[in-house]
């Protein structure tokens, strides 16, 4: 069996726009829960540009299926997540500036600091998975340091086109053996979209897949015909009730 873990942050992105309390990324993961959600993913980036303290808190006590948090290897966010104790913590690297995350993590160039932050979190009793580019290098270092599961990075299919994209899938198909080969659950994740999902869901010992923007982007888009048409009414409703003027 396959997890589809839905990462929520970018409801939370929108709410950002505004500073107010709607999309509440609460009301996103009950909904995603509704459509058959095995895990909700968020990362609470250093910069709170998206999620909240407030939604880790709330979604800590609300998320029936399995709760994911995406975090750096930063001390503040690290003792958050001990306290919040979510079921999984992935750790990725962050960078102010960048739009998304933008690679794996690099455990081989360091190692001391990863081994720190896995030892906090597995100490607080959470499942570690590192995100990580789908290099050998990378999944041996993050055996070593006793984490239960590896995220590979398909950023890079997923950018990628035609004989690129094949052969950037090749190295998934490689990464995963080797998770696989040295005893670490498999999950993958980073620019799945419903076109190209498929040849990555179909990799053998596949068990979770973290899915964002995409879907977010899709609940948009089918859910504009009845934002459009429950404002209208009321808009309608407001004129039949209109005094004479
Ligand atoms: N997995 C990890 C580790 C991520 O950092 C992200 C983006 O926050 C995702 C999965 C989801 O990526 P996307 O929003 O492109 O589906």
């Amino acid at each position: 069996m396959i997890r589809l873990g839905v990462n929520i942050d970018h409801v939370a992105t929108v709410r950002q726009a505004r500073r107010t309390n709607e999309p509440d990324p609460v009301w996103a993961a009950v909904l995603a829960e509704l459509g058959g959600a095995d895990g909700i993913t968020i990362h609470l980036r250093e910069d709170r540009r998206h999620i909240q303290q407030r939604d880790l808190r709330l979604l800590r006590e609300t998320v029936a299926v399995l709760l994911n948090l995406e975090l750096a290897c930063e001390e503040e966010v690290l003792r958050i997540a001990c306290q919040v104790r979510p079921d999984q913590a992935t750790l990725v690297p962050e960078r102010r500036e960048e739009i998304t995350t933008e690679g794996g993590l690099d455990v081989a160039g360091q190692q001391d600091r990863v081994r720190r932050a896995v030892e906090q979190l597995r100490e607080a009793g959470i499942k570690v998975s590192l995100f990580l580019d789908p290099e050998e290098a990378q999944i041996e270092a993050a055996a070593r340091l006793g984490v239960q599961a590896v995220e590979l990075h398909t950023g890079g299919y997923a950018n990628a086109r035609g004989q690129q994209q094949q052969q950037e899938l090749q190295k998934l198909v490689l990464a995963a053996e080797s998770v696989r080969r040295l005893g670490l659950a498999l999950h993958a994740g980073h620019g799945l979209t419903y076109r190209n999902v498929h040849p990555v869901a179909a990799i053998p010992g596949m068990e979770e897949l973290n899915i964002g923007h995409s879907i977010v982007s899709r609940a948009i888009m089918v859910g504009m015909t009845q934002a459009v048409r429950e404002m209208k009414e009321q808009m309608l409703l407001a004129v039949q009730h209109r005094g004479p003027g």
